[in-house]
């Protein structure tokens, strides 16, 4: 399948950064402002043009795990968007260095995520000193402290000299006078003052050598797994949401006997298709009480976002209509386009029946998920309203019953 791994990139930073702000607060745009002064300082140092890509990459998901690291966190009774100590802060970043263990990097990336904590006196979360930290992680992790502290969104001369000021106390404590040096050549006043909120991401795709390529499919379920990972760890209802949907789809790709380019898609947009929860706060994605009419709406919008972020990038075009239309219904009742039977493929189709399926059936930490024939009462009573398809709605039975069987169906 050949896409753009720069378009990916710039969707999932905007993705990753709603979910940064979300959480704790960062303001927005931070990843792309961190991936941006990184590429300029890697590219400082003479980085090759892959090498500046996979520094990006690292720079845009170098928080990758952290909705992974707070449900865990708050599962054991800890609130680290509040305080969070040396070991449970490394916690997020070897989350964090595992995932990317699957995207699918042009040279070798290990520690660039593992070490982005660390500092340069051997305080940071693994005790590295600067000698033992690689490059990339050091790069990462000065721009990441630069904008957490001082927020370069908008910046002031005051500000400027400030920064100069902490950069100047920091060196030898949390980053070595190297990369302070570094970033004070590659960062001249000019460029940071041009930050303003998109020109970092500007800065950075004029930088970056465009890279369209054929990725196989295990680099694609790569890529799928890491960012399914991610949207269902946004809520601690939805572990296994979208991955569930994605190899569910995949399963039903098969059992149409789809071509492997295909089934591939159809994994990805399964991965994918709720990637727009990431742009919706979680205090309503969780809300116990009943939603107000503008929180529901709210969270319908979540299928816009998944449209609007998967058409961007090149190579998606399908994907994006197979992942994003998953609450169109072919009466025309569903949400975001009210789209009709006769504006649905069969991918959409499915895509929305498997959605419901899969929301049924898996468990929830409030209910255990509803039996495989239960399930398919309303699924059935669906199709009969016009809603769903009939015949997928069936071939969804053929293929799952068995897998089912084993479970107790008296639940
Ligand atoms: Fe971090
Ligand atoms: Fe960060
Ligand atoms: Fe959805
Ligand atoms: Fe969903």
């Amino acid at each position: 399948m050949k896409l753009s791994i720069n378009d990916l990139l710039y969707q999932f930073s905007y993705a990753l950064d709603c979910v940064e702000h979300d959480l704790l607060g960062t303001t927005t745009h931070h990843g792309q402002r961190v991936a941006c002064m990184s590429v300029e300082m890697g590219a400082a140092l003479g980085y090759e043009k892959q090498e500046l890509l996979d520094l990006a990459a690292c720079a845009v998901l170098h928080d990758n795990a952290l909705t992974e690291y707070i449900q865990e966190e708050w599962r054991r009774g800890f609130d680290v968007t509040e305080n969070a100590d040396l070991i449970s802060l490394g916690s997020h970043c070897t989350l964090g260095e595992r995932n990317l263990k699957q995207m699918p990097f042009c040279g070798d990336v290990s520690g660039s995520v593992l070490y982005h904590h660390e500092n340069a006196d051997g305080t940071g979360p693994f005790g590295k000193t600067t000698d033992e930290t690689p490059m990339n992680a050091q790069i990462i992790h000065l721009a990441d402290q630069v904008d957490a502290k001082w927020d370069l969104s908008y910046i002031s001369e005051e500000k400027y000299q400030k920064l100069i000021h902490f950069l100047e106390s920091e060196t030898d404590r949390q980053f070595s006078k190297e990369c302070v040096d570094l970033f004070i050549k590659s960062l001249p006043k000019k460029l940071l003052f041009s930050f303003g909120r998109e020109k970092a991401l500007v800065i950075l795709q004029e930088k970056l050598p465009l890279v369209e390529k054929e990725y196989n499919d295990t680099e694609i379920k790569g890529i799928s797994d890491v960012m399914a990972n991610i949207i269902d760890y946004k809520s601690k209802f939805t572990r296994k949401h979208s991955l569930g949907i994605a190899q569910k789809a995949e399963k039903m790709g098969e059992f149409y006997g789809y071509s492997k380019e295909d089934i591939t898609k159809l994994y990805f947009a399964g991965a994918l298709h709720d990637v727009g929860k990431l742009v919706v706060d979680r205090d309503i994605l969780e809300k116990a009480d009943k939603l107000t009419d503008d929180e529901y709406r709210h969270i319908q919008n979540h299928a816009y976002y998944s449209y609007d972020i998967l058409r961007r990038v090149k190579g998606l075009e399908e994907v994006t209509k197979w992942a994003s239309w998953h609450h169109e219904k072919l009466d025309g009742s569903g949400y975001p386009f009210g789209k009709t039977a006769e504006e649905l493929n069969e991918p959409e189709r499915l895509m929305c029946c498997l959605d419901i399926y899969q929301a049924l059936t898996e468990d929830r930490p409030y209910k255990a998920g509803m039996t495989h024939l239960k399930s398919m009462e309303i699924l059935r009573d669906m199709a009969q309203k016009g809603m769903l398809d009939a015949k997928i709605v069936e071939d969804i039975h053929t293929v799952f019953q068995e897998d089912r069987a084993n479970e107790s169906e008296i639940r």
